[in-house]
């Protein structure tokens, strides 16, 4: 009794959890894509929540590549002030923001470089440079992320996507059988308990009219 009503209280904070996650727009870290198509856009996801969501804040990002072969980062992106300045030759007119908009208290740093090359190989370095505002003070905080970019010719898809999809095809197939199976076998029960329901009145019908013959007999016998 006491366990299931612990269980009932479970729901309703559960409810609220996944409720303030899935529609008050809280913060969830979400790691990028890692494969880029040469010609095509891609998005460099960096995501990094405040640790206190309620606090406000107002943040810079950064972006550093190291470029595959190569030894050093070098500074290619920044973004202040709602503004954002592309610092390196290699990507001029090649970047844009795809992170928080119309905001400095910016959360999703990620980025969107247009016509993607197979120099664009290499490893990206996200570097968010926080001020949480208290009342009384301020508090600074960073957070870098790595991200390791793969250039290819053609869209291939993973062998996890792969096997995913096969997985939910063969799930929704075992369950239409499953139901199948259990429709089949509930129509069974339902039918034989009608049948034995049938039996039973009958069987109740005759008991009823052998008593009342027995009674009578009773009756003439007590006569
Ligand atoms: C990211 O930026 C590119 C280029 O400005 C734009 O085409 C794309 O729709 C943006 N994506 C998101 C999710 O904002
Ligand atoms: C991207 O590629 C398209 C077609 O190849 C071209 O028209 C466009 O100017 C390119 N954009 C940039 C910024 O290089
Ligand atoms: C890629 O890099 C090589 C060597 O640095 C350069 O010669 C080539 O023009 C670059 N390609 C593009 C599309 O930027
Ligand atoms: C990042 O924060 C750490 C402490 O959390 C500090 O030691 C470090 O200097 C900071 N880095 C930069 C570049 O501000």
């Amino acid at each position: 009794m006491k366990m299931s009503a612990l269980r009932l209280l479970w729901v309703p904070v559960l409810l609220c959890v996944t409720h303030a996650w899935l529609c008050h727009g809280a913060c969830v870290e979400v790691d990028s894509d890692m494969e880029a198509v040469k010609g095509k856009g891609f998005k460099l996801g960096c995501i990094s929540c405040k640790m206190r969501g309620e606090v406000p804040a107002s943040a810079t990002v950064d972006w550093w590549f190291r470029a595959k072969g190569e030894s050093e980062f070098a500074h290619i992106y920044s973004y202040a002030d709602m503004t954002s300045y592309i610092m390196d030759d290699r990507f001029d007119d090649r970047l844009a923001w795809n992170g928080s908009k119309k905001t400095d208290d910016v959360q999703d740093g990620s980025i969107f470089i247009l016509n993607v090359t197979f120099n664009d190989t290499g490893t990206y370095r996200c570097f968010f440079d926080r001020t949480l505002v208290f009342p009384n003070y301020e508090y600074r905080t960073n957070a870098t992320k790595f991200i390791n970019i793969n250039v290819v010719g053609k869209a291939t898809r993973g062998m996890a996507s792969i096997f995913s999809e096969i997985m939910m095809y063969v799930s929704i197939i075992g369950l239409q059988l499953w139901l199948v199976v259990e429709m089949v076998y509930c129509y069974r029960k339902i039918a034989a308990a009608g049948e034995e329901a049938l039996r039973e009145s009958e069987a109740a019908y005759l008991a009823i009219t052998s008593e009342s013959k027995d009674n009578c007999a009773g009756v003439a016998v007590a006569e």
